[in-house]
């Protein structure tokens, strides 16, 4: 029998399981205490056991979980409005995951390009980005880690490089059947590496010329992590198609694809659909989350508590030489060292702290969005130390 039996071995676990959880403190199930500062992947908006949430789902699980879309669901009109208004946009559907909520954007795409007499729609992608594990949003996926074994991939994805607008403009001059440009206003497993301001706005103003559509995946850095409702939203441009999932939910299973314009039009019935998507506890979720994050100023906080973590941490490894970069806007962090580290992992979950390592020397801080300044200091007190730890030693090829 494998060792990972029962579960298949799509994961290589930490050896720690959680009992339960309270604020951003998860507790093992020997009692310890844990800061979380990854938000199980940028999912756990509230933290743990939110009062407001906890109650608002207890409420939702006695009345009803479940429908259908053959029905009308009023929480989903009255989510999918909240979202809208708040990106300027008009038009919702709601699905269970982020890879779900690419694979409609994808879909979208493809149905836009079509309706305009493109047979063979095109839909330009980026190095390093990550959509997810279907086959059509893995072959959108800039790594060829995600890929291997998966071929024949899904065709119809021209590559570029983030923020090399020339490329863009190539791909333009180039390529007649392109329909849409999909990218991560930030990448997140890519190593939290940002679309300038600048770019977006430079792909915005193409893709209006191009009749393209600007498709902006905020699955991670979405729902506002960086102290705006969407990432892009700090370019003050509007995407035509939004994907968004994570932590929207603050923990329940959602996804979303907004749109507005002609995007908003290509689906008609029959065209896509889920069963579980936009059912009543997950629409609970989202609103609940919404309502709480704007009481309680939780996008505010998480701009603020973000850039002085990033201060502290670019301060704390100034005199090491081994700092690249230290990346990412609010409480979506990336700190890029000249080596692999991905053994910080088990010396934060020794040292009381959960984070994550992601393009081999990036180490990723994806905190709830309910950290307090107390939980900052706190985490920049614990992760410091570690980070000296590991550039004590020089680096592989460095004298
Ligand atoms: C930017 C982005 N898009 C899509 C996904 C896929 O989301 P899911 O794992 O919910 O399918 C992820 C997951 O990490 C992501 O970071």
């Amino acid at each position: 029998m494998p060792a990972s039996a029962p579960l298949m071995s799509t994961y290589a676990r930490l050896p720690v399981a959680f009992s339960h959880g309270d604020g951003p403190w998860l507790f093992d199930t020997d009692g310890r205490r844990y800061l979380d500062c990854l938000s199980g992947i940028a999912v756990n908006t509230l933290g743990y056991n939110h009062p407001r949430l906890s109650a608002a789902l207890r409420e939702q699980v006695g009345r009803v979980i479940h429908t259908s879309n053959l029905f009308e669901i009023p929480l989903q009109t009255q989510l999918g409005q909240m979202l809208v208004d708040r990106a300027a946009m008009t038009n919702a559907f709601f699905c269970n995951s982020g890879l779900e909520a690419n694979e409609a954007a994808i879909k979208l795409a493809r149905l836009y390009g079509h309706k305009r007499g493109i047979e063979r729609p095109e839909i330009v992608v980026y190095e390093k980005a990550f959509h997810g594990r279907s086959l059509a949003t893995l072959s959108a996926t800039g790594n060829a880690k995600v890929q291997k074994g998966f071929e024949p991939l899904v065709e119809g994805f021209v590559r570029v490089e983030i923020n090399d607008i020339a490329a863009l403009r190539t791909i333009a001059a180039e390529r007649p059947n392109v329909v849409a440009v999909f990218l991560e206003a930030i990448q997140g497993e890519g190593g939290i590496r940002p679309a300038t301001p600048e770019y977006l706005r430079e792909v915005r103003a193409l893709c209006d010329s191009q009749g393209w559509l600007l498709m902006i995946d905020e699955v991670q850095c979405g729902t506002g992590r960086t102290g705006k409702w969407f990432a892009h939203q700090w370019a003050g441009i509007v995407p035509d198609v939004m994907p968004l999932a994570k932590g929207l939910g603050s923990g329940v299973p959602i996804g979303a694809v907004l749109a507005h314009g002609a995007a908003a039009e290509a689906f008609q019935p029959g065209n896509h659909g889920t069963t579980f998507g936009g059912n009543p506890l997950a629409m609970r979720a989202g609103v609940t989350t919404i309502e709480v994050m704007e009481d309680e100023g939780l996008m505010e906080r998480a701009a603020h508590l973000g850039a002085a973590i990033m201060a502290e941490i670019s301060r704390g490894l100034a005199d090491t030489g081994a700092l690249v970069e230290v990346r990412g806007r609010g409480l979506m962090i990336g700190v890029e060292l000249d080596r692999p580290c991905a053994e910080l992992v088990r010396m934060a979950l020794d040292a009381g702290l959960i984070l994550n390592v992601t393009a081999e020397r990036v180490v990723r801080l994806l905190p709830p969005l309910i950290f307090e300044q107390a939980h900052a200091d706190l985490l920049v007190e614990r992760l410091l130390p570690l980070l000296r730890r590991i550039v004590a030693t020089p680096a592989p090829g460095k004298a």
